[in-house]
């Protein structure tokens, strides 16, 4: 069994979409959701499907490495982060080298970085007129969006497009994709150790 922690701060709409994708699925489990915000959705949609979850604070993340601990405790394979903000601690990425996973919503190298975030990112696409968005799944490095992209998406983008509309169509293919593409990585990594 492969088990996997969703990291996560906000709505936990692709934290849903993770946990159902992989509830029928046999041998890999979403097996605890992480958030930094104690009223964050994704603790609801963490309580309904039966995930346990836990709540983290600054200094418990950055001040300490008891969290590799507790992920080790609950045999923890594998990190996603799915709308989560913080900036990753490097000693989560040593003891999870090429193991934790990001999905940012826009087409990176673009609109990437401190910052850029949930709508924020849907705004400058728009004010910045272009003509695609779309989704990009990575690895997750000690810098803001840098790391190896894994995964691509794109939508088109109508000139009366809102912020709001893009988000929308941003949103569609991180629900449709982020679900098989972590899966795709994690099987990778099970069978050959160089994904
Ligand atoms: C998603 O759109 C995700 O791409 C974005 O937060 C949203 C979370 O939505 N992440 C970032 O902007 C990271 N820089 P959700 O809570 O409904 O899954």
């Amino acid at each position: 069994m492969r088990r996997l922690a969703i990291f996560a701060s906000g709505t936990g709409s692709n934290a849903a979409k993770i946990i159902s994708h992989f509830q029928g699925i046999e041998d890999i489990e979403v097996s605890l959701i992480v958030s930094n915000r104690p009223k964050a959705g994704v603790l609801t949609i963490a309580e309904q499907a039966g995930v346990p979850s836990m709540i983290i604070d600054r200094s418990f993340f950055y001040d300490s490495n008891q969290l590799v601990f507790e992920l080790k405790q609950r045999s923890v394979d594998f990190i996603v982060l799915a709308g989560f903000l913080w900036l990753v601690p490097s000693y989560l990425i040593k003891a999870y080298p090429r193991k934790i996973v990001n999905i940012h919503p826009a087409l990176l190298p673009k609109y990437g970085g401190k910052g850029m975030y949930g709508m924020h990112v849907h705004r400058a696409v728009k004010a910045n007129n272009e003509q695609e968005s779309g989704i990009s799944i990575h690895f997750v490095n000690e810098r803001f969006d840098e790391g190896a992209v894994i995964f691509q998406a794109s939508c088109n983008i109508d000139p009366v497009d809102s912020p709001e509309v893009i988000r929308e169509k941003v949103l569609t293919l991180e629900h449709k994709y982020f679900p098989p593409v972590v899966e795709d990585v994690i099987r990778k990594q099970v069978s050959s150790k160089s994904y």
